[in-house]
Formats: C-alpha cells, structure tokens, sequence
C-alpha cells in the first residue's frame, strides 16, 4: 500500500529520537522506516517530532457557558498548543448526564472542533449507566463541589455508581476532594483558598477511593488534579492512577496570582511542586491533564471569596512541559509518556505513540525556541493565562490525522475533528 504521505524527520519513538520517515494513508501511520515512497512527502530539519498530546482533562464550556470559552476557541488553543485529542468534561450547562445532551455534545465538537476529541458523561444520584456507557468515553464524578451542580459525595451513591461504570467497562475519573472535610471559611487569597480545601481533603477521597478500587468487579478509577505526594502514597491498587496539572506544577499559593490561581483543588506549597514532579518523572503519576477551566476576567475580577475556580491551560501545557524538558528537570520520556501515551492507553485510543496503526497526529518542536508566555498571543476567549510570562516551546506545526492544522505557527486546518472513542 503506497502511502498518501511521508513525512521525513527526527522523531521520538519509543523512547528514542530517530532519524526516519514515516508513511501514512488515511490519516493513520502504516509504516515506519528509510526510505518511504510516498505520492507527496514533507521533511522538517531543525526540529524534532513528537505525537500529538493527549489532554484529558478540559472544559471547552459549550453549552452555555460560551462567554468564557467554546468548541471553537478552545479546540484552536489545543491545536496551537500541540494537543490534537482532548476530553471534555460534563459540566456545562445543562450537564452532560443524559444520552440526548451527550449526544449533542458530540454533535457540536463533531462540526466545530479543530482536534479531535471524546466526552465524558457526569455521574450523579439517578444516571442510566448503561444507555450512557454506548454514548460518552468515559464518566466523571464529583466527590467535592466545584463549578457546576455534579456533587457526588454520598459513599453509598458513589460505590453504586462506580461499580456499575466497572460492570459496564468504564474508566471513572474523579474530582477527589472530600466534601465533609472542606472548611467553611471566608477567603481573601490563595492561602485561604488552601485551607478552605486542604491536604485532607484530597487524602481521605483518595483513601476512600483506593478502599472502592479493591471490591469487585474491580473499577478502572483516574484519579483527576492530584496535588499532594500523600494521596498518591497510598497503598492503592494497581487499577487506580493519578492525573497532575500543569498548574500544580509550576504554581503555588506564595505567588502573587490573586483569584486567577484559584482553583480546586487548590494551589499548594513549593514543596508539593517539587515532589509532585518527582512522581510524575517516576510514572507514579500516570498522565498529565491542563483542567483547562476558563473563566472570564470580569468574573475572576469579583472579590476573591466569591471569585470562581478555574484557569486556563489547553494551549500552554505541552509548551510548559518541554520547556522543563528543556531545562532537564524533566525527562522526554516521561513527558512523552505523561502526556501522550498514557492518557491515549488508558481509555484506548489510538494515538499518542508513533508506530504503525496509530492515527498521525504530531506536535512539531525546536527544542531552542524558548518563548515567553503572552496572553494575547494565546487563542482563549478569556484572554488571559495564569503562566504569564513564564517560559514555553510552542510547536511549530501541528498534524491532525495526517493533515497539518497548524503550520508555521499559524492556523490551516478546519474543524474536521473526530469523536476518537467511536
Ligand atoms: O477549579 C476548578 N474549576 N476545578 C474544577 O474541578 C472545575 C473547574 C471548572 O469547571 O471551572
Ligand atoms: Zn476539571
């Protein structure tokens, strides 16, 4: 089979850079190997070429809350940002918890999204599971409240719901803050905002969740925003993995963010920075996820205690990443493996990894092209990044399915995003 098109270049392949070419018909990789005979062919030098990245964790926000964020600013920032699959979470409005508004949702990213995607179903106290489980990829609980009305937090409602996704073959993945250990407080800055939802929080849904993951049938449970070493330390079992945010990385509640670095769970201390890392280089945390969560400045202007939570991510998390790659505080190959392959594996898509049979999606960098974050140079409808100022390598071009949908830094793909879990 004689591919569409070959693609000649240095590209990361199971934990190598390779000098290679790889072939591909149909929007997916056939071959791998010198030498390709191809109808059209490409070649990048300068640059290195790594799969597209895998952002399970955003909220594009439509329906209905589009004065923040939508398919089409949202899907463009994933594009600019190197992420050609994304998965939206169920807290729009109305909430993605019936078949019909799932099916809508899949319907508008169908004819607006720029990458491709999949969407989550909500879970809560009276769901039909399985009608949902042949519509949506995968489910989201809220065990603490946060934006939206999702709020899980009663355990006999939660281990029903669980063990049902599990009968029906389903990853659930978790909002993990325990709601009964919240602290009613009034907050005025992100210090408060820690202790209104503290370390405890997080650990006793984590424990909470560990006990759920060891009854049968055994429940595939995704541990989403992980912020402290604790919870991940846990002796869980092998079916639960841990999701880390871009934010918790690099942000913490000493710098001077105001409400934009309010979110839940919230901004922790520089320590926590440092071993989270650790974990996410170690492979204890399994994926990296931006919980791009827009708000807009007017809102996020509101005084603090009464300012929303959330901030926006989808377009800087792999620039952010490889410039830590960049400056070896982490490796390629768990960047690589963080946010590619990881989040593709586990809700088994075909992407995030170049070889044959996988789609052809690639994320095309200069490792020396360090650029200050600017949001006005970002594509959000909010208009503004938390990481502002901070470093990023943005990539240049970006193929969707063998099609380039940015190319120099600039935009020429159309919406021809796919459902990746049909
Ligand atoms: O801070 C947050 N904002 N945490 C969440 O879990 C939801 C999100 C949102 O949708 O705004
Ligand atoms: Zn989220």
């Amino acid at each position: 089979m004689k591919p569409d098109l070959a693609i000649d270049g240095t590209f990361y392949i199971d934990g190598m850079l390779v000098r290679t070419s790889v072939g591909i018909k149909d929007g997916i990789i056939i071959s791998v190997r010198k030498g390709i005979d191809a109808s059209e062919r490409v070649s990048f030098d300068n640059s290195i070429i790594l799969p597209g990245a895998v952002d399970l964790h955003v909220h594009f926000r439509e329906p209905g809350l589009t004065q923040k964020e939508d398919i089409t600013s949202g899907s463009i920032s994933a594009a600019f940002g190197g992420v050609t699959c994304v998965g939206e979470m169920p807290n729009t409005v109305p909430p993605a918890t019936t078949p019909d508004r799932v099916e809508r949702k899949i319907e508008l990213f169908r004819s607006k999204s720029y990458v491709d995607f999949i969407i989550y179903a909500g879970l809560m106290e009276g769901v039909r599971i399985g009608p949902l489980s042949s519509v949506a990829a995968a489910f989201k609980m809220y065990m603490g409240s946060t934006t939206g009305d999702l709020l899980c937090d009663d355990p006999d409602v939660q281990w029903d719901l669980i063990r049902r996704s599990a009968e029906a073959g389903k990853v659930v993945i978790v909002h993990a803050e325990e709601e009964s250990r919240r602290n009613r407080i009034s907050e005025r800055n992100l210090r408060d905002h820690y202790r209104a939802r503290p370390p405890a929080c997080e650990i006793e849904a984590v424990r909470r969740l560990a006990v759920y993951s060891e009854r049968e049938p055994k429940p595939r449970i995704h541990v989403a925003h992980t912020t402290v070493r604790e919870a991940v330390d846990l002796n869980h079992p092998q079916n639960m993995t841990f999701e880390v945010t871009p934010h918790h990385l690099l942000l913490d509640y000493d710098m001077h963010l105001g409400s934009r670095g309010k979110v839940n769970p919230p901004l922790r201390r520089r320590e926590d920075r440092t071993s989270l890392l650790r974990l996410l280089e170690s492979g204890m945390i399994q994926t990296v996820g931006s919980d791009h969560s827009p708000h807009t400045l007017e809102e996020k202007g509101d005084e603090f205690d009464y300012a929303p939570s959330g901030l926006p991510g989808v377009e800087t998390l792999l620039p952010l990443l490889l410039n830590m790659v960049a400056n070896e505080e982490l490796s390629m190959q768990a960047f690589v493996r963080a946010a590619c392959e990881k989040p593709a594996q586990l809700l088994g898509l075909r992407k995030g990894r170049i070889a044959a049979g996988y789609d052809a999606d690639f994320a095309v960098v200069n490792m020396k092209k360090s650029v200050q974050i600017n949001a006005d140079k970002l594509h959000y409808k909010c208009r503004w990044s938390p990481f502002e100022g901070m470093y990023g390598i943005f990539p240049d071009s970006v193929f969707l399915r063998g099609e380039e949908v940015i190319r120099n830094g600039a935009l020429v793909g159309k919406p021809r995003g796919r459902n990746a879990s049909a």
